[in-house]
């Protein structure tokens, strides 16, 4: 049997640079969600995109080729995380969005999990499996005929789809002048279960370097944004989180 691995210390420089930050900015990737049981993308083994190509599901030219398939294969993924529950870490970033006076939750996850924990706010940098939009007009769809797969759009007859961001195509424009907005005015970034690999969101850490914010990094394993934090903490978020919350709270 293995036991549950303690969390590292929380470096006390860190917890300092904590207590006294202004703008907290936080970003978020699947690893976040992993211990609720959504898979990544990108982990050798598990990862979505080990086992699917993200050519043939996750891009507009997919969806024009095959759009029943991508549609079930959304569905299946809206299915799944309908299914999982907020974890440990989710709840303490929703617990740290109180603690400081200015404070963003963007996340590249589209399921929902950090709202569900109690999280004020959030920018979803990449959409969201909850909200569906017609791929012709952007008319957002609350209900629809599930029979049909992709369903119609009940205003232009277009196929809908997922309000997801596909490759290729770009992220919602107000929710990016945001997180860069946030991002440029950071006194602390955590970037927490993120491969940092995808463009734009991967370039919002560097813009919080260039404004001199400290940068924190939550992961298990080593990214391309590891040799540029100042504390890289190694190890699950749904451990580490609540460690740094507790930490906090006895300082
Ligand atoms: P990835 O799958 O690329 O990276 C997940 C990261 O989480 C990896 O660095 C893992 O080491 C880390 N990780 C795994 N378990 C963890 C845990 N328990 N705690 C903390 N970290 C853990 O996922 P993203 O970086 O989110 O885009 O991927 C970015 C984008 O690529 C996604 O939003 C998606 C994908 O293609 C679109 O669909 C547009």
């Amino acid at each position: 049997m293995t036991r549950p691995r303690p969390a590292p210390p929380i470096p006390s420089d860190l917890v300092e640079a904590l207590q006294s930050a202004e703008r907290v900015v936080v970003m978020t990737g699947a690893g976040v969600s992993a211990e609720s049981g959504v898979p990544t993308f990108r982990d050798a083994l598990t990862g979505l995109w080990a086992k699917y190509d993200p050519r043939e599901l996750g891009t507009p030219e997919a969806f024009a080729r095959q759009p029943q398939l991508v549609w079930d294969w959304f569905a299946w993924r809206r299915e799944l995380v309908e299914g999982v529950k907020p974890n440990a870490g989710h709840r303490a970033l929703a617990e740290l969005a109180s603690r400081f006076p200015s404070f963003t939750l963007m996340t590249q996850n589209v399921d929902s999990l950090h709202q569900q924990a109690g999280s004020p706010e959030v920018l979803e940098l990449h959409g969201s499996l909850s909200r569906v939009r017609c791929h012709a007009c952007n008319r957002p769809a609350e209900t629809f005929d599930s029979e049909e797969r992709p369903p119609r759009c009940e205003a232009c007859g277009g196929l809908l789809r997922p309000d997801v961001v596909w490759f290729g195509e770009g992220l919602p424009a107000d929710v990016l002048e945001r997180a860069t907005q946030a991002s440029s005015e950071a006194d602390v970034f955590l970037s927490i279960g993120t491969s940092s690999v995808v463009y734009p969101a991967a370039a919002l850490s560097e813009v919080a370097i260039r404004v001199g914010a400290l940068l924190v990094e939550i992961n298990p394993d080593p990214t391309p944004m590891t040799p540029l934090a100042d504390y890289a903490l190694a190890g699950p978020s749904g451990i580490i989180l609540p460690a740094l919350v507790a930490t906090l709270d006895a300082a």
